[in-house]
């Protein structure tokens, strides 16, 4: 019987649980013996693993998070995990691996088929949004709909108070949650990384818009954002194995400026972690079965070193290799529609 390891990196999401689901399940309907690697790539380097049979998958479509843990750990970065990494995939007796991750954990997957292990196929996961080469990644209808019911809430209290207040949501170097939060939460300015922030423009929009009556404001912006000749906002100074910053605070800074420079009293929200938890959105629940079942079907045909994809509304296969070559950015586009409705 073949068999195929799957394992889940990086930061979680909703979605990763229907992704699990699906591959065994086809595995299964296949004749392939399917095993669970705990943790990321930390359970590759540690031979830690679960058995992954239809009563471990029963029930877990629903369920946010992932089943199997996930961790940051970049074997790359230790002495002698990458070596651990291939004697272990040998032990195992893995005819393949299905790695579910963004950016970092299939970079990882990309730079081990350089290394000799070859038989691999990744599957793009991020609330962020922000992989190449496919139109969606699963996890971002799940954080934009929370993050706009939050907007929505965030709405009446402003309202009722006469307040500016200013939203921080997740995305790292990437504003697509900002934006499309955003304008599904009729945001009254948007400040994403992609274009660094004007003080004296955000300024003028809110004054304009509180001179046509309006005595509240909504001001979203990306942890990523940055202030004219400012660097990054960080919660610390360390990074982790990836090389990331632990970004954050940028909502706080924001907030006390525009109180300072309009006057307009003002609060900040910031969303963190909550638009990662909880149940997936029907949409990523789909994607997610759609892409895991993807993913099997190109192990069957040993389509090796290529990433599942959305393009359009149809499952296709890239090269891993190029969705991890660069980062994708808010298409300017998009952010010219949320600014005709700043101010
Ligand atoms: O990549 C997903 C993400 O949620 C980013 O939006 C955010 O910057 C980061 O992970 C937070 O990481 P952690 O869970 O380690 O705090």
């Amino acid at each position: 019987m073949k068999k195929i390891g799957i394992l889940t990196g990086g930061g979680d999401c909703p979605g990763l649980n229907p992704v699990i689901r699906a591959v065994v399940r086809k595995g299964h309907n296949e004749g392939y013996e399917v095993i669970g690697i705990k943790n990321g790539w930390k359970g590759l380097v540690e031979n830690e693993t679960t058995k992954l049979d239809m009563r471990a998958v029963s029930g877990i479509l629903p369920r946010g998070g992932t089943i199997l843990g996930t961790s940051r750990t970049n074997p790359f970065k230790t002495e002698g995990s990458v070596d651990k990494v291939k004697a272990n995939f040998k032990t195992l007796e893995l005819d393949a691996l299905i790695a579910v991750g963004g950016e970092d954990t299939l970079g990882v997957a990309s730079k081990l088929i350089k290394e000799g292990i070859k038989n691999i196929v990744g599957v793009p996961k991020t609330i962020d949004n922000d992989l190449g080469c496919t139109d969606y990644t699963f996890g971002f209808d799940t954080a934009i709909n929370i993050a706009t019911e939050c907007i929505d809430r965030l709405h009446t209290t402003a309202e009722s108070h006469h307040r500016i207040i200013v939203a921080e949501v997740m995305g790292r170097h990437a504003g697509w949650i900002a934006t499309e939060a955003g304008i599904a939460g009729g945001a009254d300015v948007i400040l994403i990384p992609e274009v660094p922030i004007d003080l004296d423009e955000v300024c003028a929009a809110l004054k304009k818009r509180h001179q046509r009556g309006k005595t509240f404001s909504i001001v979203v912006v990306a942890e990523g954002a940055q202030f004219k000749d400012k660097g990054l906002v960080t919660q610390e100074a360390r990074l982790d194995q990836f090389g990331h910053v632990r970004l954050g605070g940028i909502g706080e800074i924001l907030g006390v400026e525009i109180e300072k420079r309009t006057g307009y009293e003002t609060r900040v929200s910031v969303l963190g972690h909550i638009q990662r938890g909880g149940t997936p959105t029907a949409f990523d629940r789909v994607l997610g079965t759609r892409f895991g079942v993807k993913a099997v079907e190109l192990v069957m045909k040993e389509k090796f070193g290529r990433m599942v994809a959305l393009s359009g509304n149809k499952i296709v296969d890239v090269a891993l290799s190029e969705a991890v070559s660069s980062l994708k950015t808010v298409d300017m586009d998009l952010y010219n529609i949320a600014k005709e409705f700043f101010g």
